[in-house]
């Protein structure tokens, strides 16, 4: 009887610990989404700059790239004007997308447009694009 119970005392032992295996796994798993959504990204420093050379953005034509982790806009709307603003929605935070016939910006989710200076021309965006600083430095615009 003894034996007996001490056998299950064992497999008692060995299931709690496949099961605290099993639930610290499935813990991490799910955690780690979490922790990489929340965690500061890359890049996000307050003195990060962004070097683009002016080529690479036409009259008339925008060019995207990450800025601080986050997808930002350059634009040069009229020959040696340019531009830099951030590319998600005010309302919801989609990516805009420029359609260059109508020299303005397209939320894709909702509809929202935004003019070539960021500025809210119609759909649920609450405010404008944010805009950032830019320098021009010979042949490259510095953003940030
Ligand atoms: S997220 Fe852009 S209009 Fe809703």
């Amino acid at each position: 009887m003894s034996e007996i119970s001490e056998t299950n005392q064992q497999r008692r032992t060995f299931l709690g610990i496949l099961l605290g295996g099993v639930v610290a796994v499935l813990g991490a798993v799910f955690a780690w989404p979490v922790f990489r959504f929340l965690a500061p990204r890359e890049g996000a420093g307050e003195g990060d700059q962004v070097r683009v050379p002016k080529k690479e953005i036409q009259v008339g034509g925008a060019h995207f790239f990450s800025f601080q982790g986050r997808p930002a806009v350059l634009l040069q709307p009229r020959a040696g004007d340019y531009v830099a603003l951030s590319a998600v929605c005010t309302h919801l935070g989609c990516i805009v997308k420029w359609v260059n016939d109508k020299g303005e910006f397209l939320c894709p989710c909702h509809g929202g447009r935004f003019s070539a200076a960021g500025q809210v021309l119609g759909g649920p965006p609450p405010k404008p694009l944010e805009t950032y600083s830019l320098k021009i430095e010979d042949t490259d615009l510095l953003v940030g």
